[in-house]
């Protein structure tokens, strides 16, 4: 298959790596021109990149150099979009950017393609609303780091057709992913859970219950979560952290997904989560709060 990723930042570099291992062409665009280099260092290189996968045996040298000659990267959405069954949209977490990069997609991606967008917690109908046809349209909502997690969520917006959910199943399942279907409803399944988890451990931390470090060991060793709340929030990003709570509390109005102080203050720093993963981060919950995992 080919298949176009519009936005080529932390997810879109994951994602067209995904794709890309599963012997599907993948042609790779972003509005950042250094994104596109540091994307394709951090693809062959990056903790979860071809490299890494051939030292653990997860790849073999020859397949790993396939995924690589697979990605192509694209100076517009026009080029990357030639030929492409499915294009996943990767940008930044805000309705009227996403909208708008939609709509160029209905302009210049094959009029049979699908038209994903990898949104966390916007509503896949508002994204769509402005298209003259929205059936094509779905979430493809991949999870951190999208080369080793399994779970996609395929989110049918009001308008979604049944075809295009059927035909994103079988995409899912072609990468060795698990599908769930869900309805498009702010945050979904997997980030209504997430993030309730992430409120709940702010909370504990606020009201000084805990150390933020024995409150992911709670969740570690008690519920044997790979990472804590926190620890996940920086893996995510607390720029995007912050967006995804932004947008559940203007879609719900449900204080309940008021963002933190402290997360504001530490986005507002520039404290955008794990340095190590995000470029030109000062560090994320652990160095704000001078505290280490233990
Ligand atoms: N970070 C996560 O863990 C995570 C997990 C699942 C889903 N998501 C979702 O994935 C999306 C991207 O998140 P991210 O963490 O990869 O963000 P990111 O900031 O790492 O990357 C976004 C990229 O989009 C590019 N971009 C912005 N506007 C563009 C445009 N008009 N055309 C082309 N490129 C453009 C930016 O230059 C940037 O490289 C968001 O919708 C987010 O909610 C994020």
């Amino acid at each position: 298959m080919k298949i176009a990723v519009v936005g080529f930042g932390m997810m879109g570099r994951q994602i067209a790596q995904v794709f890309a291992q599963h012997g599907n062409e993948v042609a790779v665009t972003d509005e950042n021109k250094q994104a596109l280099t540091t994307g394709i260092d951090e693809s062959a290189n990056g903790p979860y990149g071809v490299r890494a996968a051939v030292a653990k045996g997860k790849l073999t040298q020859e397949e790993g150099a396939q995924t690589l000659r697979a990605i192509r990267t694209a100076t517009t959405i026009e080029d990357a979009c030639q030929g492409a069954n499915l294009v996943i949209e990767a940008v930044f977490e805000d309705l009227r950017l996403k909208q708008g990069v939609l709509r160029r997609l209905e302009e210049v991606a094959p009029h049979d393609a699908l038209l994903a967008s990898n949104t966390s917690t916007l509503g896949i109908t508002k994204i769509a609303s402005t298209l003259s046809n929205k059936e094509r349209v779905l979430g493809m909502h991949f999870f951190n780091p999208a080369q080793v997690t399994k779970l996609v969520e395929i989110v049918k917006g009001e308008l979604t057709s049944s075809s295009a959910i059927q035909e994103a199943t079988k995409i899912v399942q072609m990468i060795g992913k698990t599908p769930i279907v869900a309805r498009d409803e702010p945050g979904f399944v997997a980030n209504r859970l997430g993030l309730t988890l992430y409120m709940e451990a702010s909370r504990l931390l606020e009201e000084d219950i805990a150390s933020i470090r024995d409150i992911d060991q709670a969740m570690k060793l008690g519920y044997n979560h790979p990472l804590g709340p926190f620890e996940t929030a920086d893996l995510v990003g607390l720029d995007t952290r912050l967006r995804n709570l932004e947008a559940l509390y203007e879609q719900t109005g449900d204080e309940k997904w008021v963002p933190p102080k402290v997360l504001r203050e530490m986005v507002n720093q520039g404290y955008l989560g794990d340095a190590t993963r995000r470029a030109g981060s000062r560090g994320g919950y652990y160095t704000y709060l001078g505290a280490k995992p233990r």
